[in-house]
């Protein structure tokens, strides 16, 4: 496995894997690796000759008082995972290389999906910091198919858009959200939870499920659904919820009848940590 920190050593890393004919998967990573990153490797493995994981805590991402600095980093175990996964190529640049002084370039979106619609609401601005990074990295890696998870369902639909605007030649593949044993969707913000507010965390799948389970009974109206998990979540955590809502799974737009597939999505305070999961229903109408 070849560890790369600079922009030049990658670049000629990729041109000869390109001259060779190989083809390449890349998994985008903040580190922090949990078995929701090793799906995304396992399947890059299966799909392409080389698997590309970049390791970047990319600042542009988190709000003034976000976590950045507290961001879990967890450098010796991630290498030890990708190493045992088969990575082939992890990529882990420093600040500086990803944004020298002077940078000036950001790839900026219509706000009706980055910022006015579930995460980006209590987010401002993280979206165009998750595109701008991620632009950067498909011209470094040229991968053939990126792989990203579900459960960050926002991230999915944004990232899927910018591709396909901006013509990047790479298909972008999402894989299911990957839980625990009692379904708390993994996420590398689960190890901020106390053990008690790990108990209480598994509210919000709860909540999802229960609005699932409203849909297949045939419930149509959106507000409906949308109070039941909600009271869920407060019934039986201490959880602040920032949103529960049922959208359209394309245009993340808030629903008021349910027709076609669904997205039920959730974003919820267990103390300091802010959780987010979501589940797809499809409805079969009537
Ligand atoms: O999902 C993440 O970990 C990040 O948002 C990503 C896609 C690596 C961009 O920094």
């Amino acid at each position: 496995m070849k560890i790369i920190t600079t922009i030049p050593q990658l670049r000629k890393t990729i041109a000869t894997m390109r001259r060779k004919g190989r083809s390449i998967g890349f998994v985008p990573t903040m580190g922090a690796l949990h078995n929701g990153h090793l799906s995304l490797i396992r399947r890059s493995k299966k799909q392409s000759d080389i698997t590309v994981l970049s390791i970047f805590v990319n600042p542009a991402q988190f709000g003034p008082k976000e976590d950045y600095k507290k961001y879990p980093r967890t450098w010796p175990a991630d290498i030890q995972k990708a190493r045992r996964d088969g990575v082939e190529i992890v990529f882990a640049p420093t600040a500086h290389a990803m944004y020298p002084r002077g940078f000036a370039t950001w790839v900026s979106m219509d706000k009706s999906i980055t910022d006015t619609v579930l995460c980006g609401r209590s987010r401002p601005g993280h979206f165009h910091g998750v595109a701008t990074v991620v632009a950067k990295l498909l011209n470094l890696v040229q991968p053939d198919i990126m792989y990203l998870g579900q459960k960050d369902a926002q991230q999915c639909v944004v990232l899927h858009r910018m591709v396909n605007d901006l013509n990047i030649p790479t298909r972008v593949v999402v894989c299911p959200t990957v839980r625990e044993k009692d379904g708390l969707a993994m996420s590398s913000r689960n190890q901020y939870l106390s053990s008690a507010e790990r108990q209480e965390a598994i509210a919000l799948y709860q909540a999802l499920c229960l609005g699932r389970d409203l849909i297949r009974n045939r419930e149509r109206h959106a507000s409906r659904i949308c109070s039941a998990m909600r009271q869920h979540v407060q019934k039986n955590s201490r959880g602040v919820i920032d949103y529960l809502n049922a959208v359209d799974p394309a245009t993340l737009q808030s629903l008021r009848k349910i027709r076609g597939a669904v997205l039920l999505a959730g974003a919820v305070r267990f103390g300091n940590t802010r959780l987010i999961d979501n589940i797809i229903v499809p409805t079969y109408n009537g």
